[in-house]
């Protein structure tokens, strides 16, 4: 069993096979945290969480005096405002009477098998009920009647634990949701380094480590989306963590909207992670008889390195997050006209494009920005969702067909929550887009955001995609989102709900997504936001692939692809082969192999000489294929150590097959350079395709490559398959 309660000692003991969590019930009906790390087998904890305080400013309880506690130091489960812990408030909510002190205390709870889905929200699923076990606590603030489900799924062979909080207002007057955090943690100490991914639009997710300090350190967005900037993810892990060793604490928001992680080392030397929808610009009233469900948060502990904690979170999201026709099976290999065109294309030129696709092996053809409206620049046309006829003579299904004619597959993109002010749908409503009554509203990219909180806007946005979808022959869609949000105000909700607009957007948006995959379940979604500013675990419920940036320079990508996969499997990271960038074709290839891979040019701008390569790279893919979607990373090289150069291996499930890239950023000082291959059989033999070297995998692993002599300028990248023999 995953999930035990022990009578005796009134603890929850959520076991999984890297993991032991504990939490009780304590006196006064408070749930006190117990531990959190590698497995325990022990049932009497109590020795755990007493802590130093002093009483003058460490309040007692405000019910009874508990001899040595004091809410202000006690590891406390989900902590409150207000009411004697002055610590980060993991919840708060702001009652009738106009405060918010919020006092939560134990009522009951029950265990059950397997998972259920969050009412409009992406969450973690089971395929089978045996995967995973559920503990959900009803909790209570006795003054209000406020209710709170702390809920807990154990994925036991994922070494993973799932957390979302549902709010009840069981009492005959309204409240505000004030606060509400999916989860928090509370860790004995401080000595950690906290790992998170940072950037900026082309720049997405570069790793940043730092120790945690006293006081409070974040990691937030308030854009009305996750973000290029922050992404909802952070690690705690010990100071000694590299790739192959030491604890790690990591943490993953299923959200894509507004978030917030906040870590705080108290004065006693304890830290308290707390995460969730980000408290500031939030505020949801809650009436009567309704109920609100937090986001759901995930949380992987392994004391076996960085590299593991990877490894966990990308098994569980290949195998419980990503859905569909599409989550397993091969994707189909792809060509983008947007590097190659922008928006100035037309039916010839996308024909032109299918034939070059064609003769090189590639098997869709997605057709991007400016093929509706009047577009023909960013400036216009945004929401208009009919076919652009004077660029496609024959009309959509005109070109579709022609495309499908060749045997290829079609894609297209939308920007589904966007509206030109240039447009026919925004001259028609122009009170469609979010904005702040007597306020002027902030433009970028030419661009409003819609109103996504409002049903009757979205339904007319998705009914104009459904005719483009149902009447038309289409196999893959990509959803844009090129801004983000600015005078968040609905012009429907009363001003006591102007605090929830940034959440009922997002909740839109997963509904239009949600109708969009069940209508179209052969349809392959790739989310994009300017390449990775939306790359999350909401999306990727979704979609099962996104767009990881716009920068497709091979050597700027290495940061992005790396720090991508702290958390996010290879297959759901976009990764295209570009024209216009420095470095060979050969390294492009090398690098954009790690995802889900493609080409992002225009073909009639090859030579003969670059075709024939496309070729011998489109093999390539098909060879490789198995072992990168299907096997697992390790991290041999970072950019993030080492400035000269990196070095990734992908080894298939049976150690049978390995992959070893290993790519010049620029020339190394000197030119020694071994490289120790990982997680192979020592006992097997390996053969280096290239070479017909043999070598054991202990050898591989222990020795390593002398790769001294192999090609060392600047962007120069090479493969290095080994077969088991
Ligand atoms: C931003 C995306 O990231 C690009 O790939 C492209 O689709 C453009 N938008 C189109 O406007």
């Amino acid at each position: 069993m995953a999930i035990n309660f022990c009578k005796e000692s009134n603890i929850f003991k959520l076991d999984t096979y890297s993991s032991t969590y504990i939490f009780g019930i304590f006196e006064g009906n408070y749930l006190v945290h117990y531990y959190y790390g590698a497995p325990i087998p022990d049932t009497d904890v109590s020795a755990l969480w007493l802590r130093p305080w002093f009483a003058s400013f460490c309040p007692d309880s405000p019910s009874a005096r508990i001899p040595n506690f004091s809410p202000d130091v006690t590891p406390l489960e989900y902590s409150t405002f207000g009411a004697g812990d002055f610590r980060l408030s993991a919840f708060a909510v702001e009652n009738s009477e106009g405060n918010k002190v919020t006092d939560l205390r134990y009522i009951s709870h029950k265990i059950y098998d397997g998972k259920k889905s969050l009412p409009g929200l992406p969450s973690l699923y089971t395929n089978e009920d045996s995967e995973a076990q559920t503990l959900e606590i009803l909790t209570e603030d006795k003054v209000t009647g406020v209710k709170a489900t702390l809920i807990y799924t154990v994925f036991e062979k994922k070494g993973a634990i799932t957390r979302s909080v549902k709010v009840e207002n069981p009492t005959e007057k309204p409240f505000y949701i004030d606060t509400i955090h999916s989860l928090c943690v509370d860790l004995p100490g401080y000595d950690y380094d906290m790992l998170g991914l940072y950037g900026r639009w082309v720049k997405e997710r570069s790793l940043d480590r730092y120790p945690l300090h006293h006081g409070i350190q974040s990691i937030k967005s308030k854009r009305g989306s996750s973000s290029h900037n922050h992404n909802p993810f952070t690690a705690l892990v010990s100071k000694n963590a590299t790739e192959d060793y030491g604890d790690c604490y990591g943490f993953n928001l299923v959200y894509s909207s507004n978030f917030s992680i906040d870590v705080e080392v108290d004065g006693f030397a304890s830290s308290r992670l707390v995460m969730g929808i980000n408290p500031e610009g939030f505020k949801w009233l809650l009436n009567p008889g309704e109920e609100f469900y937090s986001p759901e948060a995930v949380m992987i502990y392994t004391n076996k390195g960085i590299g593991e904690m990877s490894r966990m979170f990308h098994r569980l999201y290949s195998d419980n997050l990503v859905r569909g026709k599409w989550k397993k099976a091969k994707r189909p290999l792809l060509i983008n006209n947007w590097e190659g065109t922008g928006m100035s294309f037309d039916h010839d030129k996308l024909v032109s494009f299918a034939h070059h696709a064609k003769d090189m092996g590639i098997e869709m053809l997605v057709m991007d920005d400016g093929w509706f409206g009047k577009r023909d620049d960013d400036k216009s046309s945004l929401g208009d969702w009919f076919v652009a006829d004077y660029k496609l003579k024959y009309g959509l299904s005109g070109l579709i067909k022609e495309v499908n004619a060749l045997g290829l597959k079609f894609g297209i993109w939308f920007e589904p929550e966007m509206i030109s002010p240039d447009s026919e749908i925004y001259r028609a409503h122009p009170d469609w887009c979010l904005h702040t009554e007597g306020r002027d509203k902030s433009i970028a990219r030419t661009q409003y955001v819609i109103d996504y909180s409002r049903k009757e806007v979205r339904d007319h946005i998705y009914s104009m995609m459904y005719k483009i979808l149902s009447e038309n022959n289409i196999d893959y869609v990509k959803w844009d989102f090129n801004r983000n949000l600015t005078e968040v105000s609905c012009a429907e909700l009363p001003k006591e709900r102007q605090g929830e607009v940034f959440h009922r957007f997002v909740l839109g948006t997963y509904e239009i997504m949600d109708r969009l995959t069940r209508d179209f379940p052969h349809l392959l979604l790739e989310n994009c936001s300017g390449g990775g500013g939306r790359f999350d675990p909401g999306m990727l419920y979704y979609s099962p692939q996104i767009w990881t940036s716009d920068n497709t320079d091979p050597i700027e990508r290495l940061t992005i692809q790396f720090g991508t996969s702290l958390c996010y499997p290879a297959s759901t990271m976009g990764a295209h082969v570009s024209a216009s960038r420095r470095a060979s074709y050969e390294t492009k290839k090398n690098v954009a192999l790690w995802g889900s891979f493609g080409y992002e040019l225009d073909p009639d701008k090859l030579t003969e000489e670059e075709k024939a390569e496309i070729k011998e790279q489109v093999k390539e893919y098909h060879k490789y294929y198995d072992v990168i979607h299907y096997g697992e990373l390790y991290r041999l090289i970072t950019p993030f150590e080492n400035e000269f150069k990196v070095a990734w291996e992908f080894v298939s499930e049976d150690k049978k097959e390995a992959l070893v890239t290993v790519v010049n950023m620029r020339q190394p000082y000197d030119s020694l350079f071994f490289l120790k291959l990982k997680a192979l059989d020592p006992e097997k033999i390996y053969e280096i395709e290239e070479t017909g070297e043999e070598y054991s995998g202990a050898y591989l692993m222990n020795a390593g490559l002398n790769l001294t002599h192999k090609p060392n300028g600047d962007g120069a990248s090479y493969l290095i398959h080994l077969l088991a023999k």
